[in-house]
């Protein structure tokens, strides 16, 4: 069975072929180039790339599988959540696709296809376990229960983890994405130079906050420490923070996996430092972990039903929780 999974919720163009759960295409065309002038995703700009470049993207994959067209079984696209501009691009090409070839047409949660794209190499795990997403636009902490059934456990209360590394980088006159330029900068620093604090430490709960460590970045920056200490630090905090966070829901719920995906998975810092915690780890294999196509496509093909209906109807959503668990 062949499934093409296409992704524009943001600044990336993904377009993937997953034939029966197994990724055989995956290309991503990065819009990294046109946005770092700015320091961030230019909305209006990104709409505007994913338009240009998604039917040559999207023939490319075909060639590269040796399909047509008609070879494909099933379609999907990300639905939401994301930059709404952005989204109708991918997710109506899509649809208009599943409708010309006469094809059933699934829509995807993001989160659901960075879920999914960390279980790339693991088909024999089961749920329950925990998944966090950190990446530029999400935070999120959820307990997976069964398939299809997440149960939301802490999410950010400000800025999402890549978005302080991003805001961080920026105030250190680092390039975009912030988060392997923090990572590279950090490996000639000294982290106890720095005197900033791990966020909501000692807290009951399971959130998670950034904006804080944000505006002490600045402050160090003001106080004159040098850069590279200042990211070595600000690195150590944040992954330090998503690890006291995820252990202690580990602790809460029992539970001996987590899955950690988006972004700033790729961060090795954060990878050392969960490792420490004893808990089975799942991560994206290498182009996986950032916004991609064949994510989409692997989270359908876990998801998809026998007959999907006419799914042709809902609309793209900018805000889409991910289905609650009582
Ligand atoms: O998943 P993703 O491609 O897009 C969103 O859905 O947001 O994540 C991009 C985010 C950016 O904020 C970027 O700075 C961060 O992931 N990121 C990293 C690393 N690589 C990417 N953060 C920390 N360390 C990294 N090595
Ligand atoms: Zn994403």
């Amino acid at each position: 069975m062949w499934i093409l999974g296409i992704d524009t919720s943001c600044d990336d163009t993904g377009v993937g072929l997953v034939k029966d759960g197994v990724v055989v295409v995956n290309l991503v065309a990065s819009q990294t180039l046109l946005h770092q002038r700015y320091g961030g995703v230019v909305p209006e700009l990104a709409s505007r790339e994913h338009t240009q470049v998604i039917d040559g993207l999207m023939q490319q994959a075909l060639e590269e599988a040796g399909l047509k067209p008609a070879d494909l079984d099933l379609i999907a696209a990300t639905r939401g959540p994301g930059l709404i501009g952005a989204l109708l691009v991918g997710y109506t090409y899509a649809k208009g696709l599943a409708f010309a070839l006469g094809k059933p047409f699934v829509p995807v949660h993001h989160l659901e296809g960075h879920i999914y794209a960390a279980l790339a190499e693991h088909p024999e795990v089961e749920p329950p376990f925990l998944a966090l997403v950190a990446s530029g636009g999400h935070t999120h902490l959820f307990e997976v229960r069964s398939w299809g059934e997440y149960k939301l456990i802490g999410a950010t209360l400000d800025d999402a983890a890549g978005e302080a590394f991003d805001k961080s980088a920026r105030l250190l006159g680092l390039g975009y994405p912030g988060g392997p330029e923090i990572e590279e900068l950090a490996k000639r620093g000294d982290p106890r130079k720095v005197p900033l604090g791990v966020p909501l430490e000692g807290q009951e709960g399971f959130a998670f906050s950034f904006s804080g460590l944000k505006t002490a970045v600045a402050r160090a920056i003001e106080k004159g420490y040098p850069p590279a200490d200042i990211a070595a630090r600000f690195q150590q905090v944040a992954v330090e923070h998503l690890a006291q966070v995820v252990t202690r829901a580990a602790d809460y719920t029992g539970l001996t996996t987590l899955l950690v995906t988006g972004g700033v998975a790729q961060n090795a810092a954060l990878r050392f430092q969960l490792e420490a915690s004893g808990l089975r780890l799942l991560f994206p294999p290498r182009g996986l972990a950032t916004d991609n196509g064949a994510m989409i496509a692997l989270a359908a093909w876990r998801t998809q039903t026998p007959n999907p209906g006419n799914q042709l109807a809902l609309p793209a959503a900018a805000y889409l929780p991910l289905n609650p668990a009582p």
